[in-house]
């Protein structure tokens, strides 16, 4: 992998713990991970939630999350660092997809110092922005050899204006982290949840104001997709359908989900037209690789805030005919962690997988 702004931010010293850090739309999520010499281990997480964007429910869902980040987010981190008891410094963000921009190309075999050079060239082509605006990324995803007898590689390649940076280096900085990478949310949702396993899957991740698919293939992501619709569109198609405001709708969601009967039957109707829109582009987005790639994608994993909907992993199976599973980075003993967080962890892991990818970055 080749790491142009990483490379710059990360210091080489030997790494002990990491903190992940999720900023999300409606949350904030950090997972830190210690290396010991038994494993990972999981030794602090926090979640602040915020419930401003249920008041200004229309802003916080129709703005990108990022116009939100600034003095507010730092406070927010600061706090959330305090309370969970977090000790490291040494801190890994996240980026939302619609903040960066991606594209797979496929290149002739050549060098890693070829493949950089070449990079610059074909960014020019692909990213509506200037090129001496932004950083720079490429993971080689795979190889192989075409019908002619060439052999090829695919290049993953991710784009994030230099002015995003920034602004989370600057969060951080006031909230007294050492910021050492970046990374795509996607990048680090296939860390910590697809590990070594070579299947063709789907993980959509369902947040609040967006919803991403990353089709993930021999353990590299391929491909990303992204819809503009979320959970906070279900809580609003609520709160619109049974007028009521926005904090009860999400409180009827939560409860009750897609699980209703009768009176409640109308909760569902009210929420699938726009959990079908997010379904779909799970399955657009596994069309499209099988027609590209003539791979098919066999599983789908439901991870963000999302996947707490009562019934909609059920649903989302029989809507894709395909077997769907809710996301659990903890799962198996890849990170330990103790005792006591176990009945936390089958309700909340899923919502840290972000989080836990980030960590695991520079420990694995
Ligand atoms: N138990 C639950 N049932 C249904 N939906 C839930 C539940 N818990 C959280 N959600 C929904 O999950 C969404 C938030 O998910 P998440 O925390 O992944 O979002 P985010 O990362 O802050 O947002 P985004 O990724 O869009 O910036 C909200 O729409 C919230 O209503
Ligand atoms: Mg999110």
């Amino acid at each position: 992998m080749q790491t142009t702004f990483l490379s710059k931010l990360i210091k080489k010293f030997s790494p002990g713990a990491y903190l992940g850090v999720d900023i999300g739309t409606t949350s904030i999520k950090v997972a830190e991970l210690l290396k010991t010499p038994k494993g990972l281990r999981l030794s602090n997480y926090g979640l602040l939630e915020s419930y401003g964007h249920l008041e200004r429910f229309n802003d916080a869902i129709q703005t990108s999350s990022l116009k939100l980040l600034g003095k507010e987010t730092a406070e927010m981190l600061k706090l959330l660092i305090k309370k969970s008891k977090i000790k490291t410094k040494r801190a890994i963000a996240s980026i939302p997809l619609f903040a960066a921009f991606t594209i797979l190309l496929e290149v002739p075999s050549m060098s890693s110092e070829e493949i950089t050079q070449s990079m610059q060239f074909q960014a020019r082509q692909y990213i509506p922005l200037p090129i001496n605006e932004m950083a720079l990324e490429w993971i080689k995803v795979g190889e192989y050899t075409d019908e002619k007898g060439f052999s090829k590689q695919q290049i993953f390649l991710i784009s994030i204006p230099n002015d995003t940076i920034g602004r989370y280096k600057d969060i951080f900085n006031s909230a007294g982290l050492n910021l050492e990478a970046i990374e795509l949310e996607n990048i680090s949702l296939t860390r910590a949840l697809i590990g070594g396993d070579l299947t063709p899957t789907a993980i959509l991740d369902i947040g609040c104001r967006a919803s991403s698919v990353s089709i993930v293939d021999g353990g590299f992501v391929k491909a990303v997709h992204q819809s503009d619709y979320g959970g906070g569109n279900l809580t609003q198609a609520i709160a619109g359908g049974l007028r009521v405001n926005p904090k009860r709708a999400e409180e009827l969601k939560r409860q009750r989900g897609l699980l209703g009967t009768r009176g409640e039957y109308e909760l569902s109707t009210l929420m699938t037209p726009f959990l079908d829109v997010i379904i779909n582009e799970v399955r657009r987005a596994a069309n499209s690789y099988f027609e590209k790639y003539a791979r098919k994608v066999e599983r789908v994993i439901i991870s963000g805030g999302g996947v707490a909907l009562p019934g909609i992993v059920e649903y989302a199976e029989r809507q894709l005919g395909l077997p769907v599973i809710k996301s659990n980075p903890l799962a198996g003993s890849r990170i330990a962690y103790s005792q006591e967080l176990t009945p936390l962890i089958e309700g909340l892991g899923s919502s840290f997988s972000v989080a836990l990818g980030l960590a695991m970055k520079e420990l694995i």
